[in-house]
């Protein structure tokens, strides 16, 4: 029933009273009072006015499994999912899940984490329901060293994303987006693996969607939809473009065997190109100009002395026209 509320609150622009939902649906008031609160709890932002009745605020925030069920429209990726209020890591739960054996593509979203991971070992800061962050769960058949590509892949999938959304994004290699020379996503992935064999792969993504602002230390590097644009996105609809692009790309990936077929538009969208950058190995610091992208992926640098050196991963900066690294 408290669907059916939910579905007469969605198409109503103004408010509409207890009596008529009642009457509309057959249920007393107080049976009206107790599923809006029913609704309340699944974070549904409804008002209540003694004179005027009910309204439902905006829903661009709202994540949960009706919402769920009724955005994501893929043949895998995000058909089976768990939404959760809050877990220490998506990518900790979709490991998790994937040793329980889950099937390919299967979605762990929260609204909130308490220990969000970043690549190489950074922390990812997600508190509130403005962002998006999830982990998919992918079994496919490629040794670890094909990771590279898969990972670029992904990067390559948000960009098309934002993009049709009408947000102009770029890829910083292997995979920050971009916008304005600001980060606004990031992916980490991980694998379980032997040596010649994936046992699963888990991507995890996260999305700055509708944050206002970030504090002194974050707001020279990240920025999110909203702050670019101006514009409150619906995170559901941002999410099932997502899994859209990265599920359509996946599947070529894994049908053509190699990254040939991404890797001009990956590099009309990566903003490494042909910059100067500094890449941060365990080991040292390559400063260089990128010349090319592999066919597995790898970012092609022609270091000082000109010697082409091929990177596999690692954090790099590149240089901006106004001399900043990001
Ligand atoms: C980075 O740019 O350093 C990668 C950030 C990845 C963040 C996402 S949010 C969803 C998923 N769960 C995590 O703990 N991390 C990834």
């Amino acid at each position: 029933m408290k669907y059916k509320i939910l579905e007469l609150l969605k198409s109503e622009s103004g408010f509409i009273s207890g009596e008529e939902i009642g009457r509309i649906l057959n249920i007393s008031r107080s049976a009206v009072w107790k599923n809006i609160s029913k609704l309340k709890e699944f974070g549904y932002n409804i008002t209540s006015s003694t004179n005027k009745g009910y309204h439902i605020e905006d829903l661009s925030n709202v994540i949960n499994d009706y919402e769920l069920k009724s955005a994501i429209n893929t043949k895998v990726f995000g058909k089976n999912f768990i939404c959760l209020k809050e877990t220490d890591s998506t990518n900790e739960e979709a490991k998790r899940q994937a040793q329980k054996g889950v099937d390919e593509g299967f979605l762990v979203i929260s609204e909130r984490q308490t220990k969000g991971k970043g690549r190489l070992g950074h922390i990812w800061t997600h508190s509130n329901s403005l962002n998006l962050a999830f982990s998919i769960v992918l079994k496919p058949k490629l040794i670890p060293q094909d990771i590279t590509a898969l990972t670029l892949i992904a990067g390559l999938s948000v960009c098309s994303a934002l993009t049709e959304t009408g947000v102009k994004a770029y890829v910083k290699w292997p995979n920050d987006i971009i916008i304005n020379g600001k980060k606004a996503v990031g992916i980490l992935t991980e694998i379980s693996c032997e040596i010649e064999r994936i046992n699963y792969v888990v991507i995890g993504i996260g999305i700055n969607v509708n944050e206002k602002s970030f504090d002194d230390e974050l707001k020279e590097k990240a920025t999110s939809l909203f702050i670019e644009t101006g514009k409150i996105f619906k995170k559901a609809e941002i999410l099932n473009l997502v899994l859209q692009k990265f599920e359509e790309n996946y599947y070529l990936f894994m049908e053509k065997g190699d990254f040939k077929p991404f890797i001009e538009k990956y590099k009309s969208l990566c903003i490494n190109m042909g910059k100067e950058i500094k890449a941060f190995s365990k080991k040292d610091v390559i400063t260089g100009v990128v010349s090319d992208i592999s066919e597995k992926g790898e970012l092609v640098v022609k270091n000082t002395e000109n010697n082409s050196v091929s990177l596999v991963s690692g954090e790099v900066s590149v240089r901006l026209k106004d001399g900043r690294y990001i």
